[in-house]
């Protein structure tokens, strides 16, 4: 059996979705210099594209806003070469606020946007859609009668998006938009990792209402990655000394056990069963096989009793 039926699939909370335990995040083929500190070409970039679409993870998550379409253009010029997306896998997107128009979020925007998603990818239909950092609004405004949700509800009732999910950093504003009930999915970012644990009670109401958790951003955007030493950047900003010092003292105990840091960083995401999957960000077409290596990587219990008592 080769390497990519012999991965586990989940159902994606109650959609049919098959996914692997870890996505593939794509804000790098998009966003470089402000958000992570360094930019990357379009050779190394479709070079990744092609490297996620050749496996084994099957479920890969890009959205609108990064680079205003470079990641989902990047992403299509790998799909077009292949004549589309490849059997099983799941690709997700997120449509919201305008970067060329004052970063308004308005209803005839996110039209717009699946619109242009749909091309940039090659794609007639969009198996998941996010609402993308709704916080570019008021609650009220993107749940009203004509507003940015009823007009996603809308393509997903023509079937141009199969399933509709929320995305935001901002962690009270993201569990109202859980309880409405009226998503099948929900993105928590940079807020459920080794450093900071915020995002909990949004995975907890997810959880209780079938929805499929995706939890990205596992190393914190980087730090927990490359370690504090080498990349002392934290959620797209320089971190703070408190930080630091946490990120050094949990780099510690992982070499006392002989565990690379971001081995234990990835896996805390993946341990946590009522997350569905981890959607870790990357821009090399290495990184899938060093994601795949630090998932498997045996982490002791004692590990984890360590790093309890630190993130407590
Ligand atoms: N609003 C939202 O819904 C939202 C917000 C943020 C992120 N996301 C999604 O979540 C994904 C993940 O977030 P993120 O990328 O910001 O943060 P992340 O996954 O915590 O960290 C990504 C960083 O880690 C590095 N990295 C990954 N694997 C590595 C390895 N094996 N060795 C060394 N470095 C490694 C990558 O470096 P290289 O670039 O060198 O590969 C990248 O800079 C994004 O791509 C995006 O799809 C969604």
């Amino acid at each position: 059996m080769s390497e990519q039926l012999q991965r586990p699939r989940r159902p994606f909370g109650r959609t049919e979705l098959l996914v692997d335990p870890i996505c593939i995040g794509t804000a790098e083929l998009g966003f470089t210099q402000k958000s992570y500190g360094y930019t990357i070409d379009e050779e190394r970039a479709l070079a990744t594209a092609r490297a996620i679409f050749a496996g084994p993870f099957n479920f890969v998550d890009t959205a609108a806003l990064y680079g205003d379409g470079e990641s989902e253009r990047r992403l299509g010029v790998a799909l077009r070469e292949l004549g589309g997306l490849p059997a099983g896998f799941v690709l997700s997107t997120k449509a919201g606020r305008n970067p060329q128009k004052d970063e308004s979020l308005d209803a005839d925007g996110v039209r717009r946007v699946v619109e242009r998603s749909q091309r940039l990818l090659g794609l007639e239909r969009l198996q998941m859609v996010f609402l993308h950092d709704p916080r570019f609004s008021t609650f009220e405004a993107v749940m009203a009668k004509g507003g940015p949700f009823e007009a996603l509800a809308g393509l997903r009732a023509q079937g141009v998006i199969q399933h509709l999910g929320v995305a935001e950093l901002d962690v009270p504003l993201l569990r109202r938009y859980v309880e409405t009930g009226e998503f099948e999915a929900v993105i928590t970012h940079n807020r459920y990792n080794l450093l900071t644990q915020e995002a909990e009670p949004v995975i907890a109401a997810a959880q209780a209402r079938g929805m499929g958790v995706m939890n990205a951003a596992p190393y914190g955007s980087g730090i927990l990655a490359k370690g504090p030493a080498a990349f002392p950047r934290f959620q797209y900003h320089q971190a703070t000394p408190e930080i630091l010092e946490k990120a050094r003292r949990l780099e510690a105990v992982c070499q006392r056990h002989g565990v690379p840091l971001a081995a234990a960083a990835l896996q805390f995401s993946l341990r946590d069963p009522r997350i569905h999957a981890t959607d870790v960000g990357i821009s090399r077409p290495e990184r899938i096989q060093q994601t795949l290596a630090l998932s498997a990587w045996p982490i002791p219990e004692a590990l984890w009793a360590e790093t309890g008592n630190l993130i407590a």
